[in-house]
């Protein structure tokens, strides 16, 4: 069974949006963190958040609490920086994903380059490894990052899916066979294959033949389809709150 991965920064970009600066005696909304508990009972396996540099979206606060409350199933996206190593070793997520980051981007771009940064890498995914994190790299689908991430003795890949879930129809097959040819190369190195990056409704059917799936980390998409599905009911409780009784 392909597992679930959650990631729910953007239920914080919601939040940031108007409470980027606290509103005195107004608890700000949405809260991620129960949003996260709700993901996990309605099934699903992990709940991933991106600290970002930036703290554009989900907040160090945020990512404490769902320490205490989840920590087990909590994967940790995170710039390969001495500050953030710091945070990870402190907080102790079951996983944490390195992922590239650029100040400019609105999401992550590309994958991580763990050929170029393999010296800076090592001694961090060994600190990792001692306190007993599982490591996950983000990376594109290119035979070298693979390789890289077997030198680098790291457990898990996460193939970076951008490319084949914005492709055409028409060029969708290219990009599924690059993935494809990634995740057998992971599989043979003994590496576990996730993926994730830009998956819909619209497209995750297609990429469900991809071998050696493990989990799939899915956050936009799952989150502006819980909007549309849910809208309804909201409607109706501010419609109920608004009728003078
Ligand atoms: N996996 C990684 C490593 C990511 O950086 C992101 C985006 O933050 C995702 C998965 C989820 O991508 P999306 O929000 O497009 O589903």
């Amino acid at each position: 069974m392909i597992r679930l991965g959650v990631n729910i920064d953007h239920l914080a970009t919601l939040r940031q949006a108007r409470y980027r600066v606290p509103i005195p005696g107004v608890v700000p909304e949405p809260d991620p963190v129960p949003a996260a508990l709700l993901c996990l009972s309605a099934g699903a396996h992990s709940i991933t958040v991106h600290l970002r540099e930036d703290r554009r979206h989900i907040q160090d606060d945020d990512v404490l609490r769902l320490g205490r409350e989840c920590r087990e199933k909590l994967n940790l996206e995170m710039a390969a920086t001495p500050a953030m190593l710091d945070f990870a070793l402190r907080l102790r997520p079951a996983e944490v994903c390195f992922v590239p980051e650029n100040r400019a981007e609105v999401t992550t771009e590309g994958g991580l380059d763990a050929v170029a940064k393999i010296n800076s890498l090592r001694p961090m995914i060994q600190k990792l490894h001692q306190a007993n994190i599982l490591v996950s790299l983000f990376l594109d689908p290119d035979p070298r990052q693979i390789d890289a991430a077997a030198a680098l003795q790291a457990p898990v890949v996460e193939l970076h899916t951008g490319s084949f879930a914005d492709a055409s129809p028409t060029e969708r097959p290219t990009h599924f066979a690059k993935l494809k040819s990634a995740a057998e190369q992971a599989h043979h190195l003994k590496i576990q294959v996730n993926a994730g990056h830009g998956l819909r409704l619209s497209n995750l059917s297609d990429l469900l033949s991809l071998p050696h799936l493990h989990t799939l980390n899915i956050g936009h998409s799952l989150v502006a389809h819980a909007i549309n599905v849910g809208l309804e009911q909201s409607v109706r409780d501010f419609l109920q709150a608004i009728t003078k009784k």
